[in-house]
This record gives C-alpha cells, sequence and structure tokens, in this order.
C-alpha cells in the first residue's frame, strides 16, 4: 500500500502496532497522494520548528472527567459509549507547533480532543477544533499552505508567496477569515468545538445517519477583544481552567448535526448550515480534574479510532492522511 511505503519504517510499523493494540475499529482509509504524511509534518515541523513537542496544537492541556450518553443517542450509534457513562482523557490545545504560543493568539484555532475509555484496552476518540472548518480540502492543498509558509533566509515568510497560494486556493482562506470574524476564546471553556469531519452513525438495527460532531459549552460562549487579550497572561489558559474546576466540572454538550441529501460528506473546508439542520444531543462530557501532561502525551488522540457503531468519512483525503501523520509526529515527540 503507498500509505505504508510512504511512511518511515519504524513509523509505519508504529501504526500498524497502535492500530493492532487500539483494539477498536479503526476506518482509516488507504490514502495515496503525493503529499504524504511524513510531508506533512516536515512541513509542519519547517514552519513552526521541532520542539520535541506535537507537530501541531504543540501547547495543551491535559484533563480528566466522565462522559453521559444521552436517552436519544443509542437510537443513532451503538458505540459503546453512547449506551453507557464512560471515563474520559481530554486535551485542550492551541493549534500550530509553537509550544509557546500565548493563549491570546487569534489566529490560532483551538483543539479538543477527547478518548472515551470503553474498558479492557479499547477507546473511541473525538478530535476537534473551534472552528467549523479545516483549512485544506487535500493533503497536497496543506502541503502547499505549509511550504507558502516557510520563513526564507531573512527569518520571515514571504509574504507574497502566502497571497499567491490564498488566491489561488481560495478554500484556504475561509478558517483564518473565520477566526478573524469571531471572539477570541476567552477560555478552553468557552468556545463550541467541531470534529469538522463528516462520521457515520450505525444503530443496533443498522441504519445509518450521517453527522458532524459538535462540543458546545454548557456555560455558552465567552469570548475576548484583542484590547482585552492584550491585559491576559500568555499562559492564562490552565489557571482559567484550574479555578473552573476548583467550582464545579467544565461541561460540554456533543450534539451530532444531522446532515440532509446533497450536504458535502468529503470536504473538509465545507461547512453545513447548522441552523436549518436537525442536530441529536448525544451527552454530556463533564470535565472535572487536571490530568498529568504525561497522560495524553503518552497516547495519540486519533481521529480514526472509533468504536463500532461510529465511522468516519470514506473519501475525505484529509481524514484518511491523518492518523499516519499524527503516528510520525508521536515517534519523534517521544524519542
Ligand atoms: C492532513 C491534515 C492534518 C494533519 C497533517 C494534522 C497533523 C497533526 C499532527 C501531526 C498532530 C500532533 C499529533 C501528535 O503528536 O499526537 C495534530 C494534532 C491535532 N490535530 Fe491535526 N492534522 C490535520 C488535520 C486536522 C483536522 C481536520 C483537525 C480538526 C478536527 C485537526 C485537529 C487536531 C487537534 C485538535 C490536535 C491535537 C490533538 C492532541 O491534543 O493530542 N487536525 N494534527
Amino acid at each position: 500500500m503507498k500509505l505504508i511505503a510512504a511512511l518511515p519504517a519504524r513509523a509505519a510499523s508504529l501504526s500498524l502496532a497502535l492500530m493492532a493494540a487500539m483494539g477498536t475499529i479503526t476506518t482509516t482509509p488507504a490514502y495515496s497522494g503525493d503529499a504524504s504524511p511524513e510531508a506533512l509534518v516536515n512541513g509542519l515541523n519547517a514552519v513552526f520548528g521541532q520542539h520535541n513537542a506535537r507537530a501541531s496544537h504543540a501547547k495543551g492541556l491535559c484533563v480528566k472527567g466522565t462522559f453521559m450518553p444521552s436517552a436519544d443517542a443509542r437510537s443513532l450509534s451503538k458505540a459503546a459509549q453512547f449506551t453507557a457513562s464512560v471515563p474520559v482523557l481530554g486535551r485542550f490545545s492551541m493549534g500550530g507547533g509553537n509550544p509557546k504560543v500565548p493563549d491570546t493568539a487569534r489566529p490560532a484555532p483551538r483543539g479538543l480532543a477527547v478518548r472515551f475509555d470503553l474498558g479492557t484496552g479499547k477507546s473511541s476518540d473525538l478530535v476537534m477544533l473551534s472552528t467549523p472548518m479545516f483549512f485544506a480540502k487535500t493533503p497536497e492543498q496543506m502541503l502547499g499552505f505549509l511550504q507558502a509558509r516557510v520563513a526564507g533566509a531573512d527569518g520571515k515568510p514571504d509574504q507574497e508567496k502566502i497571497k499567491a497560494f490564498a488566491a489561488a486556493n481560495p478554500d484556504t482562506t475561509k478558517q483564518s477569515a473565520w477566526l478573524a470574524s469571531h471572539p477570541i476564546p476567552a477560555s478552553y471553556a468557552g468556545t463550541s468545538y467541531w470534529a469538522v469531519h463528516v462520521f457515520t452513525l450505525t444503530n443496533a438495527e443498522g441504519a445509518a445517519t450521517i453527522v458532524k460532531f459538535k462540543a458546545v459549552p454548557q456555560t455558552g460562549e465567552v469570548g475576548m477583544t484583542d484590547d482585552e487579550a492584550k491585559a491576559k497572561s500568555p499562559d492564562f489558559y490552565g489557571e482559567d481552567m484550574k479555578q473552573r474546576l476548583a467550582a464545579g466540572p467544565v461541561s460540554f454538550d456533543i450534539l451530532g448535526i444531522v446532515g440532509e441529501k446533497g450536504d458535502p460528506a468529503d470536504d473538509p473546508t465545507a461547512v453545513w448550515p447548522e441552523e436549518s439542520r436537525r442536530s441529536v444531543k448525544l451527552g454530556t462530557i463533564a470535565m472535572t480534574a487536571i490530568e498529568a501532561d504525561a497522560a495524553c502525551d503518552a497516547i495519540i488522540f486519533d481521529p480514526a479510532n472509533l468504536a463500532a457503531g461510529i465511522s468516519g468519512p470514506a473519501n475525505d483525503a484529509i481524514f484518511a492522511v491523518r492518523s499516519a501523520a499524527y503516528a510520525i509526529s508521536q515517534s519523534r515527540r517521544t524519542k
């Protein structure tokens, strides 16, 4: 398979070992493009530097809690986490590969990765961003986006290159436009998160429903202006989370936004009109405590690590390449 051929032997075997060890159904379709997972991780490292950290979402905060499914969840999916309450491990993060990026940065999407612990070594992951879209439709487009941003001899990226790439690839500007037009999250607990791709839920009777997952904060969204951000310390999210958790759980409702005929299913830059789509509450994540970073760093939150009853998109080229890229990043950060 070209995917495996494109990987260094160590990363490929790591990836296969992980899939075997996870014991849950992984739905990573084969990827056969020129922008290999390794090239993408190299691209991230070239833009952000290699820091002995994740190639993207390098800065983050590990937490733990529980997930309680709603009564409606099992009508859509037979996944174990939708039939009984399970423990969760979570990681909030700042997009990009700079481990020192300030929590006040406007252009970085925030991340929320969740591992549902299904017991006996099994798990199911949900990896989300604070924007409803990703910035690239294909791995080739992502690689081009990164290559345009690599710093030149003067230590700065060439703005003309960036402009030319954006003009030729207008879909890659949607995420940054979204971030520029929305408040900066004033807390990791104060923003919604989307899993961006389209997933298929299958219930015990075999009925399938296509959904986009969205996590909505129970306290509502809390944003800040650029001026308010200036008054905050660059690492204030950690203290904010500690204070919130001391007062009680930090909770997010997990929604399945149900797709309709014609809704794009393979393009992570495409957004559905959520307001006019049915949305089903699948359950609530209650984060209850900070967890040691080591617990999150020891694993990969893998978007294709999914319990039976949830499957990823079959023809989304970005989804196809993520697991292998994450395994390469993990092999580099744990060297
Ligand atoms: C081809 C496209 C993508 C590539 C190459 C890529 C690459 C990476 C890499 C290398 C990591 C670090 C993995 C690790 O060391 O454990 C990462 C983390 C992450 N990515 Fe992506 N990514 C892609 C698409 C996406 C998309 C579409 C989303 C939207 C949901 C996303 C959200 C995240 C989040 C939230 C994390 C942090 C996970 C954690 O906290 O451990 N990524 N990504």
